[in-house]
C-alpha cells in the first residue's frame, strides 16, 4: 500500500456534536465538533491562531466564524467552509492521536471514519475530498455500523445511535449493512433542545434562556416516564435570577423522541427475515449521547411488547463506542476493502 514501514490504525467518530479518535498506538481523545476562524484582524490578534477547534472555539465564539460541519448529519451542499471545517477537525484529531504532519511523513495511517449514515449516503465524495492527502488508506463507514462492529453485534442485532443531529438505526445481518438496513431520523438531541426551549419559553415568556443553558439542563435532568422529583433550574427573569420548574417541559421534550424512534425500530424489524426477527428484538443496543436520557431504554423496550417483547441495552462506553469500533474495523479490514489515498 505504501513504502512507509510504521503502520498506525485509527478509528474516528465524526459526530455532529462530538468527535472521537481511538488509535492503535493507545491514544484516545474526544473533542466538540466545532471549528472557527477569527472573523477579522482584531480577533486574530487576540486569539493568535488561524483556526480554533472544539471547546476552545465554542468559548471564543463571538470572535469567530463558527462552524459545526455536520449539523443535522450532513455537510452543507457546496459549502467550501464546511468542507474545510471537517478537514481541520480531522487534522486536529490526528494530531491529538500523535499523528501530526511530521509523524505522518513516516507513518502509514489507515483511518476508518464513521460519519452519520445520511452523510455517508449523500456526502461521500465531499468527505473523500476533505480527507485526501491526510491518510494513506481510508474507509468511510456509517457511525452505527462502527458501533456494531466494535461491540461485535454483527448478526441479528440492531444499533440505535441517538446523537445530537441525528438518530441512526442499523440492522446487522452478518455482513456490511446496505442502505436498506439503515435509517436516519432528525429526532435526536438537538431536536429535544429545540422542543425544550420552545416549551420553556411558552411557560415562562419573561425568562431569558440560551441554547447552551437549555442543553446543560437537559444533560443533567433529562428523563422519560415518571419524574424523580421536580426539575428546578435558575434563569434570569427581567435580569433577576429566578427559579423555574421545568419538569413538564423536560418530560414532553424527551418523550417526543420515543414515537419516531419506536416506529422506525419496529419497521426495520418487520423487514428482517421472519425467522430472525425474534433474535433482533432481543439484541437492540443504544449508543450515542442522547441514549443517556433516563428511561429511554425502558420506553423503547415497552414499544417492543406489542410485537412479542425484546431486550434493549446501552453500550458500556458511549463516548468511544464509535471510534473504538472504527479502530477494530481498521485493524481487521483486508487490503482490498480500503480506498487507497496514497499521495
Ligand atoms: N446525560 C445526557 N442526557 C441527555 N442527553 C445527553 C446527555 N449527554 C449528552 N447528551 C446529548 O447527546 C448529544 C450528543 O451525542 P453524540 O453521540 O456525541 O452526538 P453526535 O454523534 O451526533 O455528535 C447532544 O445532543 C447532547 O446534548
Ligand atoms: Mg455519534
Amino acid at each position: 500500500m505504501s513504502e512507509k514501514k510504521n503502520v498506525v490504525c485509527v478509528g474516528i467518530d465524526l459526530g455532529t456534536s462530538r468527535s472521537a479518535v481511538s488509535a492503535s498506538n493507545g491514544q484516545r481523545h474526544i473533542v466538540d465538533s466545532y471549528v472557527g476562524w477569527p472573523v477579522d484582524m482584531v480577533a486574530r490578534k487576540i486569539l493568535k491562531k488561524n483556526v480554533l477547534i472544539g471547546r476552545e472555539a465554542l468559548d471564543s465564539r463571538p470572535m469567530l466564524d463558527l462552524h459545526r460541519p455536520l449539523e443535522r448529519g450532513l455537510l452543507k451542499e457546496g459549502s467550501e467552509k464546511d468542507q474545510q471545517a471537517v478537514r481541520q477537525l480531522l487534522i486536529h484529531l490526528l494530531e491529538l492521536a500523535g499523528l501530526g504532519e511530521k509523524e505522518r511523513e513516516n507513518t502509514q495511517v489507515r483511518a476508518v471514519v464513521g460519519v452519520p449514515a445520511e452523510a455517508m449516503r449523500v456526502n461521500k465524495q465531499q468527505l473523500r475530498t476533505a480527507f485526501a492527502g491526510l491518510v494513506d488508506a481510508l474507509l468511510i463507514v456509517s457511525e452505527p455500523f462502527a458501533v456494531a462492529y466494535g461491540i461485535e453485534a454483527l448478526l441479528h442485532a440492531m444499533v440505535i445511535d441517538i446523537g445530537a443531529g441525528t438518530t441512526d438505526l442499523c440492522v446487522m445481518n452478518g455482513r456490511y449493512p446496505t442502505e436498506e438496513d439503515q435509517r436516519t431520523l432528525l429526532n435526536a438531541g438537538d431536536w429535544v433542545d429545540e422542543q425544550l426551549t420552545r416549551l420553556i419559553a411558552a411557560r415562562y415568556p419573561e425568562a431569558s434562556i440560551s441554547p447552551y443553558m437549555v442543553r446543560e439542563w437537559k444533560e443533567r435532568y433529562s428523563f422519560v416516564g415518571e419524574p424523580h422529583g421536580n426539575v428546578l433550574v435558575t434563569a434570569p427573569v427581567n435580569g433577576k435570577p429566578t427559579q423555574l420548574d421545568i419538569t413538564e417541559p423536560m418530560r414532553i421534550a424527551c418523550e417526543g423522541l420515543v414515537p419516531p424512534i419506536a416506529e422506525t425500530m419496529l419497521d426495520l424489524i418487520a423487514r428482517v427475515e421472519p425467522e430472525f426477527q425474534e433474535k433482533v428484538r432481543h439484541s437492540i443496543v443504544l449508543a450515542g449521547g442522547s441514549s443517556a436520557i433516563r428511561g429511554l431504554d425502558v420506553a423503547l423496550a415497552a414499544a417492543l411488547q406489542e410485537i412479542g417483547g425484546g431486550v434493549v441495552r446501552s453500550v458500556e462506553d458511549p463516548m468511544f463506542a464509535g471510534s473504538d469500533g472504527g479502530l477494530a474495523i481498521a485493524t481487521d479490514a483486508p487490503d482490498g476493502d480500503w480506498e487507497k489515498l496514497v499521495g
